[in-house]
């Protein structure tokens, strides 16, 4: 397993490209199965959940090609030739849910492996399945498999989420499409991901209004066309980099970043005293003064995203004072707490919140990644912190950065990974 090096207290100074939206890029490669012409996708980002959902779309039968001049540019054609998404693709990655919808709506029946929980939380896929069997698919699980099917077709109908699902709504919204009739939606997730999935489907020929709203309806059609999609800029990337210059005392230029999607990340970001300014394709952060205590709740968009949560958690440890964080999203998103600790950070964790006492710095020490958010607030902790630090278990990381020591080391920081 690949280890990162860290030796830090260097404040980052220089510009990072920010890639497209991972959260927005799993659900959009699924799309790909609702239509039998060429789906063309740019700006998506190279990492490893990413090539996950390539071979697990590719085994449902489409060819898939990457530009050999641009990495980032994706091909998909052909037809669907195999409606299982295997346990073994599945358990890897639990985005693998979101071909679900898709399968169901093309093909009329799927069966596709429950992902299994993950190192934040069960994250059940009930949700889901409610509202796709009220778009009247026939579902049952039998030994570890979601097995679906809907043989004369999904019919629309009205969905009240009891509370907001990211997954769920991204899933009902591409079987909606195909479905015969008119769906609505009710407190559906109104992430920019999502909004970046709508204008991809609308680009295919789908009916969607209340884009950006928890209350989306769709007319279903009969089949959608190919298209050609750019994927969203990544904010959570955004936010993350953000931090690394709020926590090492420098100035980063995020380049493609838009502060329009970042509004609760950049006002938590300001009141902590780190500074932050949109420029004509970039979003600028500095810091130059002190870092103050604040609290932070997560939420769903437009709320602070629970993706920041780790991140905000290390950038708060060595602010003066103190900040109390309630994580309302995931029951086991905390995982970081300890490795921050071993670091000199002062944590305590109460249930679903963390009160945080800054400290004046923190030490280098070996550390462990437990899971994608969490890896990088302890990069950010070693960036800040005097001496080195090893960050084991960095397959963590590579599910959702693209090439963060490359990033990182071209606006100052030493960082250097380590190949097992
Ligand atoms: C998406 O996960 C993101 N993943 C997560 O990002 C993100 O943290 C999350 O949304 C919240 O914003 C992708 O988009 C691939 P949810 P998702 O359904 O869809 C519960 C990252 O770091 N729930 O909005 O799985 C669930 O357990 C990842 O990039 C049910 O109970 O999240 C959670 O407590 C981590 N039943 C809450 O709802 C369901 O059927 C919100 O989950 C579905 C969800």
């Amino acid at each position: 397993m690949d280890r990162f090096f860290i030796r830090g207290g260097k404040p980052l100074a220089g510009g990072i490209l920010i890639g497209g939206a991972k959260n927005a890029a799993l659900p959009i490669m699924a799309c790909a199965l609702l239509t039998s012409e060429t789906l063309s996708l740019r700006n998506v980002p190279r990492i490893v959940d990413i090539h996950t959902m390539h071979d697990l779309i590719q085994q449902h039968g489409l060819q898939i090609s990457i530009d050999k001049d641009d990495p980032h540019h994706f091909t998909f054609e052909g037809e669907i030739t195999n409606s299982e998404a295997p346990y073994h693709i599945v358990s890897k990655m639990r985005a693998s849910i979101l071909v679900l919808g898709p399968l169901l709506a093309r093909c009329g029946k799927a069966r596709v492996s429950l992902p299994g929980g993950c190192a934040i939380g069960t994250r059940p896929v009930n949700l889901h399945l409610e509202a796709l069997t009220a778009l009247g698919a026939e579902i049952e699980i039998d030994s570890g498999y979601i097995n679906a099917k809907a043989p004369k077709g999904l019919v629309g109908t009205r969905f009240v989420f009891p509370f907001v699902s990211v997954g769920a709504t991204e899933n009902t919204i591409m079987a909606a499409c195909l479905a015969k009739g008119k769906t609505e939606l009710v407190n559906a997730a109104r992430e920019p991901e999502i909004c970046d999935l709508v204008d991809c489907l609308r680009s295919m020929g789908a009916n969607i209004q209340g884009k950006g709203t928890g209350d989306l309806i769709i007319e279903g059609v009969d089949a959608l066309h190919g298209a050609e999609h750019s994927i969203l800029f990544d904010r959570i990337e955004c936010g993350t980099y953000a931090c690394a210059a709020g926590i090492t005392g420098g100035e980063l230029r995020l380049i493609g970043a838009q502060s329009q999607y970042l509004g609760a990340v950049i006002h938590a970001l300001e009141e902590c005293g780190v500074e932050v300014f949109q420029e004509e394709n970039a979003l600028r952060v500095r810091r130059t003064g002190s870092l103050r205590g604040i609290d932070i709740m997560t939420e769903p968009y437009p709320g602070f995203p629970t993706d920041m949560q780790a991140q905000f958690m290390a950038l708060l440890s060595v602010s003066e004072g103190a900040s109390m964080i309630s994580e309302t999203i995931f029951e086991n998103r905390f995982m970081h707490v300890p490795e921050l600790n071993r670091m000199g950070a002062r944590i305590n964790v109460h249930g679903s919140s963390a009160i945080i006492r800054g400290v004046h710095s923190l030490s280098g020490a070996p550390v462990m990644a437990t899971d994608l958010r969490a890896s990088f607030s302890l990069i950010l902790a070693g960036l800040a912190a005097a001496g080195e630090t090893r960050l084991n278990r960095v397959y963590h990381l590579d599910r959702g950065y693209e090439a963060v020591e490359k990033k990182l080391t071209a606006c100052g920081a030493q960082i250097e990974r380590i190949k097992s």
